[in-house]
C-alpha cells in the first residue's frame, strides 16, 4: 500500500531543492547509491533436476506408458532382496571404513510386470509370464509373454498400461507409438492399440497388422484421440490365439518441448523454463551417488536408443527408464538458455545409505569417464565423443560450463579424490569450472583442503522456518578463501507444510542473503524442483503436477521474482524496523513423540484460573486433530502406540498466557515426550523432554532450539508431572513439581531488504520481506543523489494466510501482482502489508 509522504518540494532562488522530513513510519530503509557492493552474476538462480518423486519419469521426460521396457521389477544391481526389504551389498562405508552401514530399504514391487496389467473379456483367455528368453537387447533383458490360449468370437484379451497414475489424452492431440513383438507360428494378429477413457470409451485406435516372426520387429503407429481424459488406459488388444512376446512399449505425445523426439512434457518443462535458470544441475543428488556404488549414475547409459538404454535405479525407489539422458540435459540446458551443470560420481554411493565405494585404483578411469563426458558435450566433432554428439544429431556444442564432482560427501579422502578430478579436468579443459560438494548444512574444511584447488564448494541448506530470518547474512561470516559458493540444493522445508507462503518468504529472505553476499554466493538451486503428486519422496517441493495438471508452490514465484529482478550490483542497504508488538505464544496445544511411543493423561489447560480443557480419555479424543503417528485411547490415556514421529493437537487459535498440566509416560522407542504450547510467527513451540536420543530437554521454536538444551532423559514406562507456564513470549517448564528450563522467545527481524542497481535499465531494484503479521510501515530514503522517477513498478506476492498454500484447485492463490505505484521520491513511505514480499523497481531519471 502506498501512503502518500509529506514530501515538499520548495524552489528557493538558485533552484535548491529542499525535502521536508518524511512522518516516519514504524521502520526506515535506506539505500546508499554511492556506496556499492558486490557485483551479481547471471550466474546466481539457476535450477536442480533429479529423478526423485517421479520428477522425469512420469513427470518432465514425455513417455506416457510406465515400465515399457518391462524392466521395473528388477532389483538393482549388486543388491538382494531379503524379506521385503533391499540389501545393499554389506562392504566398508567410505565414511567410516572399516565399518559397515547397516542400511536397508523397504522393497515394494507390484508384481513381476509393474505398470501393466492382463484384461479378459467374454471368455478370452490368456497367461502372462515376464521372460529372459530370447532378449530384445542386453539393456532390456526382459519381455512381457503372452500366451493366448481362448479368444471366443465376442472375447476379447488385452495387456493394458495405466501410465504414470493415469495416460493424459487430449482431444484432437496425437500419440506416437512405437514397440517391439516376436511371436509363434500360431499368432496370426492383428494387434489393435487403443487409448481408453476411466469410463470405458475408447478415445483413439489403430489396428496393427503384426506378422508371425520369431525374431523382433519393430512396429509403429499413431493414435489420435477424440475425446479427453487425464486418467485414460493404453491397451493393446490381440487378434488371435498363440503366443506373442512384447518389449519396449512406448508411446509419446506428438507435441514435446520445442519438439524434439524423446522429449519434455511441454507445460512442465516450460514452468521451468519460465524460471530463466542461469543453469541446469544434473542429475542429482543421491541420485549421482545411487544407493550402492554400482547403481550410480553413468552418463554413457543414458546415450542413443532409448531401447537400449538399461537404466538407472533411483535411491528414491524406482527404475529411471533414463530417456531424459545426458544428451537431453544437455539439449535442454540449450533450449532454455541455461548453462549445464553436470555432477559425476567420485566412485562413493550415497552416505545416507550404503555409502559403498570404488577403490582408489578405479579412480582414473572415472575421471576418464568424466573427461569423455565433457568431450561429449563441448568437444569437436573430430573428437571421439564429440563425434558421437554430432551423430546424435547435435553438431555444435553444447553449453557445459560446470562439473561438479561427487553430491553430499565430505572429508580429507572425499578431498583427495577431488584434487585428482580437478588436476585432470583443468589440464584438458581449462574453461570448465569444478565444484566439490558438501554435507548438508555448512561447508566441508578437511574437504576443501585435501582438495587444494577448488573453484566452486557447493553447501546444500534445508531448513526449518525462520531460520533464513534469524540467519539473515550468515554468508558475511564465510571467510572469502578463493572458491565461489554454490548453494546447490536449498529450501525452507520444516514446518511449512507442502511449502506455504512462510516457506516462499523465508526462502525469499535466504535468497536475499545470497544475493548481498555474491561476491562469495555465486550461484544457487532450490531443491527438489519437481514432484509427482501421486509419488512424493521428499516433503516440499517446487512445482507439482499430475498426469495432466501443474502448479507452482509459492517459492516457485519467489525464485521465479528473484531471477527476473537481478541487479548488476549490490547498494548499501539498512533496515531498520521494530514490531510494534510481537505477538504472544498463542493457538492450541499439541502432543508429540519423535520414534517414540508415549502416552499422556490428566491434561489442563488454564488460563488466569479459568479452565480452557481438561482431559477425559475414558471415551474418544474429541476435538483431537492428529498429524502423523498412531493415536488410540487406552486405559484412561491418549497413546501414540507406535515408536514413530507422531503429533496430536487440540485447542483455539486464540488460547495465550496459558498453564498447561499433564502427565506422560515413555512406553518404548528412542526418546521421551514432546508437548506443545501455541505458535509463534508459525513456529510450534514446544517443551521437548528426553530429545535427541533422550540425552536432552529444550524448549523449541520449530526445530530450533531457544537458548540452551539441558541434559536429561525419561524412564521408560514411568509417569511424569508436567507442567508448563506461558506469559507473553515466555515459557516455563517444570518436571514433577522442579522447575527444568524457562525462556523467552525472541523477537525476530520482521522486515528484511536488500537494493540493487540493474545497470541495463539503470532502475534500482528493492526487495522487501515483511514475515510479520502486521502491516509495515517504512520510510524508504534513498541517498547519494540519484534522481528518481515520481512512478515505480511493484510485483508483490502475499496471500490472506502466512500458511496459505497453492494447489491444483487454486494453483494461482499466491502468485505475483503487478501495478505502478505513484508518490516516488528519495524519501517516501511504503506500507508493505503483513506476509510479503515486495519488489519494487524504482526508475532513475
Ligand atoms: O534434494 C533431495 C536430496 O537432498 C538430494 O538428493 C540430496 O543431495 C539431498 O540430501
Amino acid at each position: 500500500m502506498f501512503k502518500k509522504t509529506s514530501t515538499l518540494l520548495v524552489l528557493i532562488g538558485s533552484l535548491m531543492l529542499i525535502i521536508q522530513p518524511v512522518q516516519a513510519g514504524d521502520g526506515t530503509i535506506n539505500i546508499d547509491t554511492d556506496k556499492l557492493g558486490a557485483h551479481i552474476p547471471r550466474s546466481l538462480y539457476g535450477v536442480f533436476f533429479e529423478e526423485i518423486s517421479h520428477a522425469g519419469e512420469g513427470g518432465l521426460y514425455g513417455e506416457l506408458i510406465q515400465n515399457r521396457g518391462f524392466e521395473d521389477a528388477n532389483v538393482p544391481p549388486s543388491c538382494l532382496v531379503e524379506n521385503g526389504y533391499l540389501i545393499p551389498p554389506r562392504t566398508p562405508h567410505f565414511w567410516i571404513q572399516p565399518k559397515i552401514s547397516d542400511w536397508k530399504m523397504r522393497w515394494e514391487v507390484p508384481g513381476q510386470w509393474p505398470g501393466w496389467s492382463l484384461r479378459t473379456s467374454a471368455g478370452g483367455e490368456a497367461l502372462l509370464d515376464l521372460v529372459e528368453t530370447n532378449p530384445l537387447n542386453q539393456a532390456t533383458p526382459h519381455s512381457l509373454q503372452i500366451n493366448i490360449s481362448r479368444l471366443p468370437e465376442n472375447g476379447s484379451v488385452a495387456v493394458v498400461n495405466g501410465g504414470f497414475w493415469g495416460v493424459s489424452i487430449k482431444q484432437g492431440s496425437s500419440y506416437k507409438l512405437s514397440f517391439f513383438a516376436r511371436s509363434n507360428n500360431d499368432f496370426r494378429g492383428p494387434i489393435t492399440a487403443s487409448l481408453v477413457s476411466k469410463d470405458g470409451r475408447v478415445l483413439a485406435t489403430n489396428t496393427i497388422e503384426v506378422a508371425s516372426s520369431a525374431s523382433w520387429k519393430k512396429y509403429e503407429s499413431t493414435l489420435t484421440a477424440t475425446g479427453t481424459d487425464a486418467k485414460a488406459e493404453f491397451a493393446l488388444t490381440f487378434g488371435s490365439t498363440g503366443t506373442i512376446w512384447l518389449d519396449f512399449v512406448s508411446l509419446f505425445p506428438s507435441v514435446t518441448f520445442k519438439n524434439h523426439p524423446n522429449g519434455l512434457r511441454p507445460d512442465i518443462a516450460q514452468m521451468i523454463a519460465e524460471l530463466k535458470p542461469a543453469f541446469i544441475r544434473w542429475p542429482g543428488g543421491c541420485f549421482v551417488e545411487g544407493l550402492t556404488v554400482e547403481t550410480r549414475a553413468q552418463w554413457k547409459r543414458t546415450l542413443g536408443p532409448i531401447e537400449e538404454r538399461p537404466g538407472t535405479y533411483s535411491p528414491w525407489g524406482y527404475w529411471s527408464s533414463d530417456g531424459f539422458g545426458y544428451h537431453e540435459f544437455l539439449q535442454f540446458s540449450e533450449d532454455i538458455g541455461a548453462d549445464a551443470l553436470y555432477v559425476v560420481n567420485v566412485g562413493v554411493s550415497c552416505a545416507f545409505r550404503s555409502g559403498t565405494f570404488l577403490p582408489d585404483d578405479q579412480v582414473p578411469a572415472l575421471i576418464e569417464d568424466t573427461l569423455e563426458a565433457i568431450e561429449y558435450a563441448i568437444g569437436p566433432v573430430t573428437s571421439k565423443w564429440g563425434a558421437v554428439r554430432a551423430r546424435n544429431g547435435h553438431p555444435r556444442p553444447f553449453p557445459l560450463k560446470y562439473i561438479e564432482v561427487g553430491n553430499e560427501q565430505q572429508g580429507t579422502l572425499y578431498g583427495e579424490r577431488v584434487a585428482r578430478f580437478y588436476e585432470a579436468i583443468k589440464a584438458r579443459y581449462p574453461e570448465i569450472k569444478v565444484a566439490l560438494s558438501s554435507w548438508i548444512a555448512g561447508i566441508d574444511r578437511p574437504a576443501i583442503k585435501a582438495a587444494g584447488k577448488i573453484d566452486i564448494v557447493d553447501e546444500h541448506a534445508y531448513k526449518p522456518v525462520y531460520w533464513a530470518i534469524e540467519n539473515f547474512d550468515s554468508f558475511a561470516h564465510y571467510q572469502r578463501e578463493g572458491w565461489d559458493l554454490y548453494i546447490g540444493e536449498f529450501a525452507t522445508n520444516g514446518r511449512v507444510g507442502r511449502g506455504n507462503l512462510l516457506a516462499a518468504l523465508n526462502d525469499s529472505v535466504y535468497m536475499m542473503s545470497m544475493e548481498k553476499n555474491s561476491d562469495l554466493v555465486k550461484m544457487g538451486s532450490y531443491a527438489p524442483l519437481l514432484e509427482n503428486t501421486n509419488k512424493r519422496d521428499w516433503q516440499v517441493n517446487l512445482i507439482h503436477f499430475d498426469s495432466s495438471r501443474l502448479f507452482g508452490r509459492a517459492a516457485y514465484y519467489a525464485c521465479k521474482l528473484f531471477a527476473e529482478n537481478l541487479p548488476s550490483i549490490n547498494l548499501a542497504t539498512n533496515v531498520e524496523y521494530k514490531p510494534t508488538n510481537a505477538r504472544p505464544i498463542s493457538g492450541g496445544i499439541g502432543l508429540g513423540t519423535f520414534n517414540t511411543s508415549s502416552e499422556f493423561k490428566d491434561i489442563r489447560v488454564e488460563r488466569e484460573g479459568k479452565i480452557l480443557y481438561k482431559s477425559d480419555f475414558s471415551k474418544n479424543p474429541e476435538g483431537w486433530k492428529t498429524e502423523r503417528g498412531t493415536w488410540v485411547v487406552q486405559d484412561g490415556a491418549y497413546r501414540q502406540s507406535e515408536s514413530v514421529t507422531g503429533w496430536s493437537y487440540f485447542g483455539s487459535d486464540d488460547w495465550n498466557n496459558t498453564d498447561v498440566s499433564l502427565k506422560a509416560r515413555k512406553l518404548k522407542g528412542a526418546e521421551g515426550f514432546a508437548v506443545s504450547v501455541g505458535n509463534a510467527e508459525g513456529r510450534r513451540v514446544q517443551w521437548n523432554v528426553g530429545g535427541w536420543d533422550n540425552k536432552q530437554h529444550a524448549i523449541q521454536a520449530a526445530e530450533a532450539i531457544i537458548g540452551k538444551s539441558i541434559p536429561g532423559r525419561v524412564e521408560e514406562g514411568r509417569w511424569y508431572d508436567l507442567r508448563i507456564e506461558v506469559r507473553d513470549r515466555h515459557v516455563r517448564c517444570y518436571l514433577d513439581g522442579q522447575l527444568i528450563q524457562e525462556q523467552t522467545l525472541p523477537r525476530v527481524d520482521t522486515v528484511l531488504a536488500i537494493a540493487g542497481k540493474d545497470n541495463n535499465s539503470g532502475e534500482i531494484v528493492l526487495k522487501v520481506v515483511n514475515t510479520g503479521p502486521e502491516v509495515a510501515q517504512v520510510a524508504v530514503q534513498v541517498n547519494g543523489g540519484t534522481r528518481l522517477a515520481p512512478e515505480g513498478k511493484l510485483t508483490l506476492l502475499t496471500s490472506t494466510n502466512p500458511t496459505d498454500e497453492n494447489s491444483f484447485e487454486a494453483p494461482k492463490r499466491i502468485a505475483p501482482v503487478t501495478k505502478i505505484i505513484g508518490g516516488i521520491g528519495s524519501k517516501f513511505t511504503y506500507e508493505f502489508v503483513p506476509y510479503s514480499l515486495s519488489i519494487i523497481r524504482l526508475k532513475t531519471r
